[in-house]
């Protein structure tokens, strides 16, 4: 399990840098403190040093500085929950069912797909709103159904950037990309609904989609098989169903049931 591995040799070294960044805020404090104790003793700079003093604007570098720290320490922390998620998203899968909270999957998963969410220069961000029930921990094959959270979430960012094709910037703000995942219990099954705004399918196309090697998207982007194995883990794997509506133009949902 090379993922899991790597994102565990990950953790020393942040560790190590999350740790230090604390210290060397605390060195920075005994430097400052000391910079105001020689101008209490000092008080007339040689001109050498007020020349030095106006060139790396002192005021400036103690407020900004915090503020970097606290970047590089958020950044440590990024790192090491992205690296916690990696693990919780491929962990392994034995022969044997495991006991596995769905909500963590679905969040890992969120977590490690965020970089396809995030902002860039044609759309805002893709919101994603999580909207958990009470839903008990199930036996399962944790990191198939991780796969089966990514292969939906993943479709539904490209159906999303598909339907901004032709939208401005501003259109798209003024009616936002949203993804919504839903939980519930419902006769003694887990149900997982999966929601986006995005271009939505024709009936023609939604007859397919479970197909092995059906896709619409550009050779070298689609395989078209995402959807044909996701079938199979839920439903000939784990007893569920998978199940899809859409409306062109509007949207689609997913919804994964599981017996409990
Ligand atoms: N959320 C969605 N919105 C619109 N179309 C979708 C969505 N999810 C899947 N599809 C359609 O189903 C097809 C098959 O999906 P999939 O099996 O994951 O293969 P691929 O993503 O490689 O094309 C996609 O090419 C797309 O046409
Ligand atoms: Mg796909």
């Amino acid at each position: 399990n090379l993922v899991a591995g790597v994102a565990h040799e990950i953790n020393n070294p942040v560790g190590c840098i999350i740790g230090n960044v604390d210290a060397v805020q605390n060195s920075i404090n005994d430097l400052f403190g000391l910079i105001d104790l020689y101008q209490e003793e000092l008080p007339q700079p040689s001109p050498t040093i007020a020349e030095e003093l106006k060139t790396i604007d002192l005021q400036y570098l103690r407020d900004d500085l915090p503020n970097l720290i606290r970047a590089m320490k958020d950044g440590g922390d990024r790192i090491t929950s992205i690296s916690k998620s990696l693990r919780t998203f491929s962990r392994a899968d034995s022969d044997q069912k495991q006991t596995f909270n769905l909500h963590e999957g679905i969040d890992s998963t969120i977590l490690i797909l965020r970089h396809r969410l995030k902002a860039n220069d044609t759309r805002p961000a893709i919101e994603v709103v999580t909207n958990y029930g009470q839903i008990p921990a199930i036996n399962c094959f944790p990191g198939q159904l991780n796969q089966v959270f990514m292969n939906i979430l993943a479709n539904a960012i490209d159906a999303l950037d598909e339907s901004n094709n032709g939208r401005t910037f501003a259109e798209i703000k003024a009616n936002p990309n949203c993804i919504t995942i839903q939980t519930s219990v419902e006769n003694e099954r887990v149900k997982i609904a999966i929601t986006d705004n995005g271009k939505g399918m024709n009936e023609s196309v939604k007859q397919k989609i479970f197909d092995h090697l059906f896709t619409t998207k550009a050779v070298g982007k689609g395989t078209g098989l995402g959807l044909a194995i996701a079938r199979q883990i839920v439903e000939s794997t784990h007893g569920g169903k998978l199940s899809c509506n859409s409306v062109l133009g509007e949207g689609t949902e997913f919804i994964i049931e599981l017996p409990v």
